[in-house]
């Protein structure tokens, strides 16, 4: 058990843990970039995420172990800065920035950390490690921070510390997450209704390519800055505010590929609104149609797919068993959400991963999850 290994490596290095947390990642059924356009995502938390054990510590350092990568980094909280390529360091740095920005007062720890969320596959297990860090600080140190501060302090460590302007998606997902259930969250005003996702006979695997193509990041800042320039000429708030005759009145003054983004999130925005009306229903085939139109947009229009999630999608199409298919998350990498057939799934990922290893030379993952708790004390 992961819970007892970061435990007991806790204990054998600084003694008992005063606290431990699990912080899961996120899935996301719908509303891809959605996010930063003020406007609808539908995502969950999942069974899988970070672990970490807290104490407090007599040093002036702060002392904080990766188990899984067995590394190991030591700061002092005074004048924190970011690192270049500090990977998971920024994360923790970010966050304990962003608390003592707050005006809380800590004084240093002990982090021990892992898990089972693998990195880049768009589960988001860099929110998972902020959220992490901040739950538990926030316990540790009783700083009275309510889950709304907290994910918006993990959201600017993203943004100042990693360089990447996130939207709240992941965040939100990974704190507020319930069992069995997914979120319709209102990215304009943070607020969020809970839907019980009973699937009947499909269920939800993730295919991750095991890929994560070096331009995500600079791709992912250009598409927001292309969203609120939109927004601008358009003079509203943000894209959520938008409809397609209104977009075609300015189509003239823009480029086609701008155009084309643009468009590609009003839609993505009434396709989750959608979705969730499906869900209600529970037509699964309805909601299935729209995950594929999603992946369409984000792979003609939005364009941050990438070869091989174009690959399992492709395949997933031509797959009665499968009601829908579409990449998650940031995009250029990580996985596909796909809804299948409980009976299908064994012969479905056996065959997928054949297939894509010939065509790709590299091995596909497969995980079967489930829509879990969001960050909470173990
Ligand atoms: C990443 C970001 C989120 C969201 C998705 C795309 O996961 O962190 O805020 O924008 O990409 O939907």
């Amino acid at each position: 058990m992961i819970k007892e290994h970061i435990a007991s490596s806790f204990e054998a290095r600084f003694g008992q843990p005063h606290l431990m947390v699990f912080s899961p990642g996120r899935l996301n059924i719908i509303g891809e970039h959605t996010d930063y356009n003020e406007g609808f995502v539908f995502p969950a938390a999942i069974d899988k995420g970070i672990y970490a054990a807290f104490g407090k510590c007599d040093s002036e350092l702060c002392k904080v172990i990766a188990l899984d990568m067995n590394e190991s980094y030591e700061f002092t909280l005074d004048n924190i800065t970011p690192l270049e390529n500090g990977d998971w360091r920024n994360y923790v740095l970010g966050v304990t920035k962003g608390i003592l920005d707050a005006g809380k007062k800590i004084t240093p720890f002990n982090l021990v950390f892992g898990g089972d969320i693998p990195e880049g596959a768009g589960l988001s297990s860099s929110a998972a490690l902020e959220n992490a860090v901040v739950f538990g600080l926030n316990e540790l140190f009783d700083l009275g921070l309510t889950k709304e501060e907290m994910i918006f302090i993990s959201q600017k460590a993203e943004h100042s510390f990693v360089g990447v302007k996130c939207g709240i998606m992941d965040q939100f997902a990974s704190m507020f997450g319930q069992k069995n259930t997914a979120l319709l969250l209102d990215c304009r005003s943070i607020s969020a209704k809970s839907f019980d996702i009973d699937l009947q006979e499909y269920q939800i695997l993730l295919i991750n390519t095991n890929v994560k193509h070096s331009l995500s990041e600079s791709a992912y800042n250009k598409r927001r800055a292309v969203c609120e320039k939109v927004a601008a000429i358009l003079g509203i708030q943000a894209l959520r505010d938008a409809d397609i005759p209104l977009l075609e009145s300015i189509a003239e003054q823009i480029p086609d590929e701008e155009y084309q983004m643009a468009r590609y999130v009003i839609e993505e925005n009434k396709r989750t609104q959608k979705a969730v009306i499906a869900v209600q229903a529970n037509d699964i085939a309805e909601l299935g149609q729209l995950m594929y139109r999603s992946h369409h947009g984000l792979q003609h229009q939005y364009k941050v797919s990438c070869e091989e999630l174009d690959f399992l999608v492709d395949r997933a199409k031509l797959n009665p068993d499968i009601a829908g298919s579409r990449m998650m998350g940031g995009g250029f990498g990580g996985c596909t959400i796909n809804m299948i057939k409980k009976d299908a799934v064994t012969n479905y990922a056996e065959k997928t991963a054949a297939a894509y290893l010939e065509k790709f030379e590299r091995n596909c993952s497969v995980y079967e999850v489930s829509l879990s708790q969001g960050t909470h004390l173990i």
